[in-house]
């Protein structure tokens, strides 16, 4: 009795501290958490949740949405580093719809910068984030004083440059070879460049599945079912390419938690929980499987996805109802898939301990 009393006092005192316990939000990424500094879409992007496109790749809200909201740590929506006349005190973002990790001059010289209509890597985030900072906190003193206080997501970053060297016709031998290990040292030097600033509590994504997604599935399609996970359907080698990229940016995020032991960098875990999506959909009430989009090409293919109809193109239609399917438009997910790995990196277990853990200490 005197036990359990303990613990509503304690759970509401914790309660109570914790809604002050992040002073501010600070993002980086790309499509995956852009609120808003591209906007290139229309609707049906927004129809679920703000009614109208507001940049965010996908039909409502994304993860680092529902991180923010009063269910998670409770803070407003995360203004775009673009947008004019808004107050970044409470956080910014700076994720970019198509960053690449790695700099321009990487692809440049593969030939490979076609394809490339953003200059957002790692490096330039990190170099406004810099630029920005003294004029959300002042001195680099207080600065430190100030990121002290504040949560920093970083990532997810990748998905694009295995996009670009992977459409771009190389080979994905090669593309592991050459692309992961700069890419996840790329990741970790920005997370080294933010706690020389003063970050202290970053959570760091990992890239996605991302041979689970109808745009991979359908543009590298094999009549080989050795191709395939027998119960996932998904694209085994594009999977293990993001398996690859993860286990080196664990290794990264171990070295630097050596390095830094008085700053949490935790992995937060995309890829275990979208896998999940594709092995147990119905778990999740995505009842038209997890490898169909929703906005595209209805009734074409097995994915209901073509490029000549992609999501908000000319001859694209919606379906009935997006909570039911994982993918929104190919490549990125709909609000509801975002919700539930919001979710799990809110109270685990996708991000250990979880970021609401002195709530829910479970
Ligand atoms: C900027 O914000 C201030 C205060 O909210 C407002 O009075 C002003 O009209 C805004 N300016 C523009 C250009 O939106
Ligand atoms: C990105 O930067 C490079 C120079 O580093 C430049 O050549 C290229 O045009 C830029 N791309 C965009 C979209 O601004
Ligand atoms: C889309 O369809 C409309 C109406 O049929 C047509 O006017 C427009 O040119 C089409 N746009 C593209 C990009 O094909």
């Amino acid at each position: 009795m005197e036990l359990l009393v303990l613990f509503f006092v304690l759970t509401s005192f914790f309660d109570i501290s914790f809604s002050q316990r992040y002073n501010a939000l600070f993002n980086f990424g790309d499509s995956l958490s852009d609120t808003g500094n591209v906007v290139i879409s229309n609707l049906p992007y927004g129809m679920t949740y703000f009614g109208r496109a507001t940049g965010r790749a996908s039909d409502g809200r994304l993860v680092i949405d529902f991180i923010g909201i009063p269910e998670g740590i409770g803070l407003p929506h995360l203004p775009p580093n673009t947008a004019r006349n808004v107050s970044f005190h409470r956080g910014v973002n700076f994720a970019f719809i198509a960053a690449p990790a790695l700099p321009f001059e990487f692809y440049h010289e593969r030939r490979l910068s076609k394809g490339l209509w953003v200059n957002a890597s790692v490096h330039q985030q990190v170099d406004r984030f810099e630029k920005l900072l003294p004029s959300v906190c002042g001195t680099p003193q207080d600065c430190k004083d100030f990121l002290s206080k504040s949560l920093v997501v970083f990532g997810e970053f990748g998905g694009n440059d295995y996009n670009t060297g992977i459409f771009g016709g190389l080979p994905v031998s090669e593309v592991r070879s050459t692309f992961v290990p700069r890419i996840t040292q790329a990741i970790a030097e920005g997370v080294e460049r933010l706690i020389g600033l003063g970050a202290v509590d970053l959570i760091v994504p990992s890239v996605l599945p991302v041979g689970c997604f109808p745009l991979y599935l359908t543009l590298y399609s094999s009549s080989n079912p050795e191709d395939y996970g027998p119960r996932s359907g998904c694209a085994r080698k594009f999977n293990a390419l993001s398996w690859y990229h993860n286990a080196l940016l664990l290794r990264q995020l171990n070295r630097l938690r050596h390095k830094y032991p008085a700053v949490s960098i935790r992995y937060a875990d995309y890829y275990a929980q979208v896998f999940d999506f594709a092995l147990n959909p119905l778990k999740y009430g995505f009842k038209d499987g997890a490898l169909r989009t929703c906005c595209g090409a209805a009734g074409m293919g097995r994915y209901n996805f073509n490029l000549r109809a992609k999501c908000d193109q000319n001859g694209s239609s919606v379906c009935p109802d997006p909570t039911t399917h994982v993918s929104w438009d190919g490549i990125h997910m709909t609000e509801a898939a975002h919700r539930i790995i919001a979710q799990g990196w809110l109270h685990g277990p996708y991000v250990n301990p979880p970021i609401l853990s002195f709530i829910n200490p479970h």
